[in-house]
């Protein structure tokens, strides 16, 4: 299917994999740049273009829409929820809906490899998700059947490969948005929901939690064209690997199942297909009734304090504490321990009420 592009600004997607027709809807252009009106709404399945996205994507700047509810049993995309923000790149679309933010991978036609456009928008997804400064929850997740296949072999390394420059900054990008991906503020998951090979399984090690679809399949596939797993590869699995199941991995380049990286911890839970979106939501829905400041801060101290010995760990987490109380006006004594003392919940149970929270 052709992409449909826009001279002026990326704003255009393709959301119709397949389905014999274009499939096609657009956000118009900002003012000046790139095609007339008429030609940036083209919607050429009714079901979609009655969805008022076009217009509505006027908003912002012009670089998000609001989605209406879609239709359309051509979209590869599950339907969007009544007031989603949507920010639609080449190969890259992310909606964020309150303070949670799902970034799709979107090249299906190539299992969703990574190339260096996918690298471009990962970074400019991150930046926005960053930019909106409310987003507590950021799922990753492949549109079609592949969470990602991985580096695109042909794009990052063939083609770049005789120009020691070129090869150098195509992968740099990419290996930057894989650090910021591991500290991200906001918790991470991935939602795996098929083939995750190579940065596919990176990207899933990455992540703070992961979820993924029984029938998934792993793979650290580098050993197979000649290479061991870099660009953080093969710290993704030595950080969540037993080791023997690392080094297997790593040295056979086998695959393994989802319900297998459940066990061996790579993800948090294996699930039926039909189930990974509930699964996924019900995670997201624990996480955003947190304080957000605690879940950045949790996170930090979670990794810090694992190179630590104990001694140091305590001075740090007991700094942090104090951080986190000033920060977030000591909301865990004044809000969330008064309403203990009420006996208004069970913390080992639930958690408590932010409704009368001020951060
Ligand atoms: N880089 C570039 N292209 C890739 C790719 C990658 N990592 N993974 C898949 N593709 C391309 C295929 O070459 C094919 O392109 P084509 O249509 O131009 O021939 C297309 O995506 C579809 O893949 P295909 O192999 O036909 O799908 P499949 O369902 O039969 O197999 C995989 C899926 C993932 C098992 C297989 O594509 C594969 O082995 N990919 C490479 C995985 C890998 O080694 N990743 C590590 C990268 S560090």
């Amino acid at each position: 299917m052709p992409f449909l592009g826009c001279p002026g600004r990326r704003l255009w997607a393709i959301f119709g994999k397949r389905c014999g027709e274009s499939c096609r809807i657009g956000f118009r252009c900002p003012p000046g740049q790139g095609n007339t009106k008429e030609a940036c709404r083209i919607g050429t399945c009714d079901a979609r273009t009655a969805a008022g996205l076009p217009e509505a994507a006027l908003s912002k700047s012009g670089l998000y829409g609001r989605a209406a509810k879609v239709t359309c049993a051509h979209f590869s995309l599950p339907d969007r929820k009544e007031g989603t923000e949507m920010m639609v790149l080449e190969t890259v679309n992310l909606e964020m809906d309150g303070p949670v933010a799902t970034i799709y991978l979107n090249r299906p036609a190539k299992k969703n490899a990574m190339n260096p456009q996918m690298h471009r928008d990962m970074n400019q997804a991150l930046d926005t998700i960053e930019a909106a400064g409310n987003i507590k929850a950021v799922v990753v997740t492949g549109v079609g059947d592949s969470f990602s296949a991985g580096m695109d072999l042909e794009e990052c390394f063939l083609q770049p490969f005789d120009d020691p420059q070129l090869f150098y900054r195509t992968n740099l990008v990419a290996l930057n948005w894989f650090k910021r991906l591991k500290a991200f503020p906001a918790v991470t998951i991935a939602k795996v929901n098929g083939f995750a090979f190579g940065g596919g399984l990176l990207v899933t090690g990455l992540c703070d939690l992961a979820v993924t679809s029984e029938t998934a399949l792993f793979g650290l596939s580098e050993i197979n064209f000649g290479i061991f797993p870099a660009g953080g590869a093969t710290w993704a699995a030595t950080h969540n690997l037993p080791r023997k199941q690392a080094l297997y991995y790593i040295l056979t380049g086998d695959t393994m199942t989802g319900q297998q990286a459940q066990e061996y911890g790579l993800v948090n839970k294996a699930v039926p297909a039909d189930q990974l979106d509930a699964e996924t939501d019900r995670i997201v829905r624990k996480i955003v009734k947190k304080n957000p400041i605690t879940l950045e801060l949790a996170k930090q101290v979670y990794e810090r304090t694992t190179t630590m010995d104990l001694p140091t760990a305590i001075d740090y987490d007991q700094a942090k504490l104090w951080e986190l109380s000033r920060l977030s006006g000591n909301e865990w004594v004044n809000v969330a321990l008064k309403q203990f003392e009420k006996r208004a919940y069970q913390p080992g149970l639930s958690t408590y009420d932010r409704a009368e929270a001020k951060s």
